[in-house]
């Protein structure tokens, strides 16, 4: 069963029915304000951090779903019939009226068409202004004459998620609205730098601020008083719930169509509100505002496109995946219906490896959430798991003391200790800031001096030894690496036991730090890491080896994980990915390891992280143990690192099972199946329930997960197979054999690459010939000049 499809030539998934099992979400705001909505405008807004500064409520995980939202109703005034332009939260009769919203890129537009009205609301922040615009078109399809009544709706927030949901004997009298010259403010008395406004284009006839007053008592979003009366209250109130409803008769002749932008935004009446209510009651203002978040859009998404013979990799790499990984980056993983904003900052892991796969679109946003990351790393070389980076920058103190300011951490009071350490968590970061270097050529960046969380500075570059040695440091008594608080995996709680994927990580990284350092010349470092690493991957060699695949760990007590030997937890999927994309094992391994997966993992949704799942409960191993069967950690299909399964594929050179793997779990293929996979199919999602589950196929959690991103490296640099040196980019690919010719674009340090690939004999990897502007030439390729065309064609072979 299908609710919409893919319209690739507007980058927009367009929902036709609005039905759809859960909430499909979008993300409007590419700055500091952002708006978290659903398709049915259900959501909420927040500046900068979801958890300290709301501006709209939003009552997850309720019912109705979705509630409340960023609302239009509009209401016959000849009959009395509302709607509204959004399905919910009126929520006429499908058969009757006609609905549809489309998702695009940091906006979403919702259309309805009820009694002779065809009504559009488009939902976006501009680039440059901290507003909410809605620009609401609405038009008289009939040939007689309409009076149209329209108000706005959203509830706002007492700014602090926590003071929302309790202390209410406070938070009730903390905030009050106002009303004055069109504009609604919202304010917090004796927070005296938070306020929060609804303005509009026109001169409202009527208003209210009061919740309780537009809803009516006992009535909800779907049927408020004063939208069946025609008229607000004009209220507002000291204290209490509040509510932005602006409203406006319209008298619409036949065929007319009215626009009317509504204005929610960040900041006082007189200092914010006046000079936006004036700048977007222009209509044209709008327009150039929407036209400016098109081009962020189209200049990020130009950087790399592939036209290949896979309709849905080509939607998917040039719009969504790319939209969810910078998604990833700007909004973190706190803000979202699943997350939705109990928690503010950095996951170490989580950030580090999102920057990695969006260096060449985003580098300014990375190169500060690298120097965040370098900030919350110890001296001793581990990050921060879980860490708020305004920690470590000066506050702006206020005058006096306020309830609701959350007290805000001293750095020493969130340096954790050895016994939280995720192991895997800083490992990431020696990859990410290579990547960044490589995409942007700025070698001076690994001399930035950086502060340590908790003592003393160094350059980047040094960081990056202290995380190496770290690992190097913390192994257990087989030479592989602990796993403390936990690696990867949040459920696998090793302590001092070992962990497989950890000593793969590390030996990733070192081979990348490795290549760093011979670029640069530094040679002691060289001969020193080379050393390491060579000494790490004799471990995981002699120790590992199961037979057919590689183990996953051992607990404290020295029992394996992830053996033959074991009844459940046989087998993992990371210690096999890993083993072959960190550089560790011989090409016969890894197929025999990869081939495990494939025999006992993979399922027509995508790939499982172990099996067979764990019934018992063993603290030994840890969380993973006590998760349901097909959930999440305990054998679900976990999504993150099925794209690492494809890109040992591609190392191993077989195309065509690496696009099996990709297949899988590919949302696009999933379009056609909503009543297995409920989730959006524009987004990847945390898991997909297991085979072990009853919901086998149902896929939970979508937007702010890894997935996108590595599933953008897997597809970009491996699949298709453009990769970085720091000489030169490399083309390799790895696709499958009844491929003959796909095109790339590739801008890269200012020059365009456009490249075509040929694969005359259908093989799966392995390039015959490489041609520069019709001159042969060896890869890597060298930067070439910038503003410069290239023309590239790789022959396989
Ligand atoms: C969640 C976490 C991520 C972790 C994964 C596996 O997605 O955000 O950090 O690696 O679960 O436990």
């Amino acid at each position: 069963m299908r609710y919409g499809y893919f319209d690739d030539e507007n980058r927009e998934y367009v929902i036709e029915r609005p039905d759809v099992p859960v909430s499909w979400t979008n993300y409007l705001g590419v700055k500091d304000m952002c708006t978290v909505i659903s398709h049915n405008a259900g959501g909420y807004s927040f500046y900068r951090s979801a958890e300290h500064s709301r501006i709209t409520r939003f009552r997850p995980n309720g019912v109705p779903l979705d509630r409340p939202g960023h609302y239009v109703y509009l209401r016959d005034d000849k009959t009395g019939q509302y709607w509204t332009i959004s399905w919910q939260p009126v929520g006429k009769d499908l058969k009757k009226a006609k609905y549809q919203c489309r998702h695009g890129l940091s906006y979403s537009r919702f259309i309805s068409d009820y009694l002779g009205v065809q009504a559009e609301q488009l939902l976006f922040i501009p680039v440059s202004d901290d507003v909410e615009l809605w620009d609401v078109k609405v038009k008289n399809t009939t040939d007689k004459d309409r009076k149209i009544s329209i108000f706005s709706y959203v509830e706002f927030s007492f700014q602090y998620i926590e003071i929302d949901n309790q202390n209410l004997q406070m938070s009730l009298y903390a905030s009050g609205s106002s009303y004055k010259n069109g504009i609604i403010e919202f304010d917090f008395f004796y927070e005296p730098w938070t306020y929060h406004f609804l303005a509009s284009s026109f001169h409202p006839d009527s208003y209210d601020c009061v919740r309780s007053l537009f809803l009516g008592n006992y009535r909800t979003e779907t049927n408020p008083i004063a939208v069946e009366q025609g008229e607000c209250h004009n209220s507002s109130e000291l204290g209490g719930n509040h509510c932005g409803s602006l409203h406006k008769r319209l008298t619409l002749k036949p065929g007319q169509e009215i626009r009317v932008i509504f204005m929610l935004g960040v900041g006082s009446r007189e200092k914010k509100g006046i000079p936006i209510k004036e700048k977007y009651s222009d209509p044209n203002a709008v327009d150039k505002a929407f036209e400016e978040l098109k081009e962020y859009w189209q200049k990020k998404t130009s950087i790399f496109q592939c036209k290949t013979p896979h309709q849905g990799m080509n939607t998917m790499i040039n719009t969504w995946t790319l939209y969810q990984s910078e998604t990833c980056v700007l909004w973190l993983r706190f803000a979202s219906f699943i997350e939705v904003g109990g928690r503010t900052g950095l996951g170490y892991r989580d950030t580090s490896q999102d920057v990695m796969s969006v260096v060449h679109t985003n580098p300014e946003k990375c190169k500060q959430r690298i120097l965040e990351l370098l900030h919350g790393q110890t001296s001793m070389g581990y990050g921060l798991h879980l860490f708020d980076p305004e920690v470590f920058k000066p506050k702006k103190v206020p005058e006096g003391k306020f309830p609701t300011v959350v007290p805000t951490p001293k750095p020493e009071d969130i340096i954790h200790s050895l016994e939280d350490v995720c192991a895997d968590d800083a490992l990431w970061l020696v990859p990410t800031i290579c990547e960044f270097v490589k995409e942007t050529g700025d070698l001076a960046f690994l001399d930035e001096v950086v502060p340590y969380a908790d003592k003393g500075e160094d350059t980047v570059y040094e960081h990056l030894k202290k995380i190496l040695d770290f690992s190097a440091k913390y192994v257990g008594p087989r030479g592989i690496c602990q796993g403390l608080r936990a690696d990867w995996n949040d459920c696998l709680n090793l302590g001092g036991g070992e962990s497989s994927m950890v000593s793969f990580l590390h030996h990733w990284a070192l081979q990348i730090f490795i290549e760093a350092a011979e670029y640069l010349g530094h040679d002691e470092d060289v001969q020193k890491y080379k050393a390491i690493a060579e000494k790490v991957k004799k471990a995981c060699e002699e120790v590992l080896w199961d037979g057919k695949w590689y183990l996953r760990g051992f607990t404290s007590k020295g029992t394996k994980i992830g053996t033959q030997e074991s009844e459940e937890g046989k087998l993992f999927l990371n210690a096999q990915s890993w083993a072959v994309y960190s550089g560790v094992v011989s090409e016969q391994r890894g197929k025999m390891c990869m081939d495990a997966v494939n025999e006992h993992l993979y399922s027509k949704y995508g790939i499982h992280l172990l099996w067979p799942a764990y019934s018992k409960p063993n603290d030994d191993i840890g969380y993973v143990t006590r998760v349901y069967k097909g959930v999440k950690e305990n054998a679900a299909i976990f999504s993150h690192p099925n794209p690492w399964a494809v890109i040992s594929e591609c190392i191993l050179g077989r195309g065509n099972r690496a696009m099996k793997f990709y297949d899988a779990i590919l949302p696009y293929n999933q379009n056609d199946i909503i009543e297995i996979r409920q989730a959006e199919p524009y987004s990847y999602c945390q898991f997909i329930m297991g085979r072990d589950h009853t919901a086998f196929g149902r896929a939970r959690h979508p937007w702010l997960t890894g997935t996108a991103g590595w599933f953008y490296t897997a597809a970009t640099q491996w699949i298709l197979g453009i990769r970085l040196t720091f000489s030169g980019m490399v083309i390799d690919p790895c696709v499958p054999d009844d491929w003959r010719e796909f095109k790339l674009q590739r801008k890269w340090r200012g020059a365009t690459y456009k490249i075509t690939v040929k694969n005359p004999n259908g093989i799966e990897k392995g390039v015959k010939s490489t041609r520069l502007n019709g001159e042969s030439i060896e890869c890597p390729i060298p930067p070439q000049e910038t503003a410069s065309v290239n023309e590239i064609e790789v022959i396989m072979g």
